[in-house]
């Protein structure tokens, strides 16, 4: 089943709520909340007291995607503020067994990213207990940044260990994605899409319409 994750991290946060509720009524069921430390990615985003806000406001699927070192000294309080899910950086995490864990202790959904440069076989002895491989297709830390080619290989090789394993988890891709090149990384075997730019750049139930219809072929 493909879902469309937009990411808040292109919002305008003048009128955020607005635009979320905009998401909402476009049809769609995620909302990818990027969260930066300035430590493990050059900027730095909103946390807590911004997602505890929103959630007020409504039902979307919170799929937190932390970018952020030692994630452990943060998990409570994200499920506190209303995280679905939380994904965290294989390269942020020294114990990454025990953080995923904790996070299915919790009670969420839990997803391990990729940085580009990291290949899918780190992931061979925990990828069965994860609901969610997130494969970056930039490098984290700005929205706006170019789709990085060899990325179609790894969604890929991902895929291909799913099948072997014979497990079922969602494969979701992030950066640079568009109408333009979003069927090449269905087709690669990806089926969470998330789009920053390309859904809050203009209209937005346009935008998220665009992407549906695509959607529709698969
Ligand atoms: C980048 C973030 C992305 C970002 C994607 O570090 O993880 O979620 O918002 O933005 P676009 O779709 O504009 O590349
Ligand atoms: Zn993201």
């Amino acid at each position: 089943m493909l879902k469309l994750s937009p990411s808040i991290l292109s919002a305008d946060f003048n009128i955020l709520g607005k635009q979320i509720k905009e998401v909402e009524e476009a049809g769609a069921t995620y909302l990818h909340i990027d969260v930066m430390d300035g430590n493990f990615v050059p900027s730095i985003s909103y946390g807590m007291p911004v997602i505890k806000s929103i959630r007020k406001n409504t039902n979307l699927f919170f799929d937190v995607h932390l970018m952020v070192e030692e994630p452990d000294r943060f998990l409570q309080d994200f499920k506190d503020a209303g995280a679905d899910m939380i994904t965290v950086h294989y390269e942020a995490n020294k114990h990454l067994h025990r953080t995923i864990t904790r996070i299915k202790e919790m009670g969420l959904k839990a997803g391990v990213a990729l940085n580009p440069s990291t290949p899918v076989r780190v992931l061979e002895y925990i990828i069965e207990q994860l609901d969610m491989v997130l494969i970056m297709t930039v490098n984290p830390g700005f929205g706006g940044q170019s789709f990085i080619p060899f990325s179609i290989r790894k969604i890929q090789e991902l895929k291909q260990m799913v099948e072997r394993l014979g497990i079922s988890i969602d494969i979701q891709v992030d950066g640079g994605i568009s109408t333009a090149n979003v069927r090449e990384v269905i087709e690669a075997g990806a089926n969470v899409i998330v789009a920053g730019t390309s859904v809050f750049n203009g209209n937005i139930k346009n935008n998220i319409e665009e992407f549906n219809n695509i959607f529709k072929d698969y």
